[in-house]
């Protein structure tokens, strides 16, 4: 049984909009207890990324997020490869299956998502206040998924048979997290860099769509992994590549 890290507040609801929304809803009473993890047991407005919806009933996922500064910006970049990284390794240790890494920060398991994270920043002049929102599909039946999920989504109970409590992933999730958090604060970027690498293999030079949110353009082309710097590489006609910070492969 994992303990939470003894230095992280937590904040258990039973419900709320969205943890995200609570954390920068909190964030003058909660700047001097960070790091802190707000989970919520359901969310009314859960948010995923590109405005998009995340349905967040009861019992049914894992609804977290967690809020802590970070010093430069340079190393946000790099934040939704430490998310991705540490659910898929918690993933790993507890069902022992093969999860993987959509850059920047999907996880699937055999091309179907269970997890998504959605990151908010705060910047002030002195730091950045980073909220890291975590979704995780764990006791959803296949009834549970709308139709159109059912071709993409899947749950850990659909994969294992098995319940799963939020009260054990949760501190567990924490450990990890924080785990990969110190090598980014420590500019250990390499090791996060090569590791999400390792855990994008299966789409390695495989042809994508990818939809990059600064310009609203679809690109087709290669996937050619991640760089030094958390970008994607995207290999296109011609033979040149062209590396891409926001946006998400389709
Ligand atoms: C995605 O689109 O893949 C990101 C989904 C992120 C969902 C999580 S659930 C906890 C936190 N609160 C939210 O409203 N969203 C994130």
């Amino acid at each position: 049984m994992f303990e939470y890290p003894r230095f992280l507040k937590v904040i258990t609801l039973v419900q709320c909009d969205s943890t995200n929304n609570y954390l920068k809803n909190h964030y003058e009473d909660l700047r001097d207890h960070l790091p802190v993890l707000v989970t919520s047991a359901l969310q009314t407005g859960g948010r995923g990324r590109q405005q998009r919806t995340w349905l967040s009933p009861k019992g049914k996922g894992l609804y977290s997020s967690f809020g802590f500064l970070l010093d430069t910006k340079q190393k946000l970049r790099f934040l939704p490869l430490v998310a991705g990284i540490s659910v898929i390794e918690m993933l790993r240790e507890i069902t022992a299956d093969e999860f993987v890494l959509k850059w920047p920060n999907d996880v699937l398991y055999r091309e179907k998502k269970i997890a998504g994270v959605l990151i908010e920043n705060i910047i002030t002049e002195q730091k950045i206040f980073c909220i890291t929102g975590i979704g995780i599909n764990l006791n959803h039946t296949l009834d549970d998924f709308p139709g159109e999920f059912l071709e993409k989504a899947i749950s850990l109970r659909i994969i294992t048979g098995l319940e799963y409590d939020t009260g054990e992933i949760n501190p567990f999730l924490s450990t990890v997290f924080f785990h990969w958090l110190e090598k980014l604060k420590s500019n250990e970027k390499e090791e996060i860099v090569e590791t999400a690498n390792r855990y994008s293999e299966f789409l390695m030079y495989r042809n994508i769509s990818f939809h990059e949110s600064s310009s609203g353009i679809v690109m087709e082309g290669i996937f050619k992994g991640i760089n030094h710097d958390g970008g994607l590489i995207l290999g296109r006609e011609g033979g040149h590549d062209t590396i891409h910070y926001s946006g998400e492969i389709a």
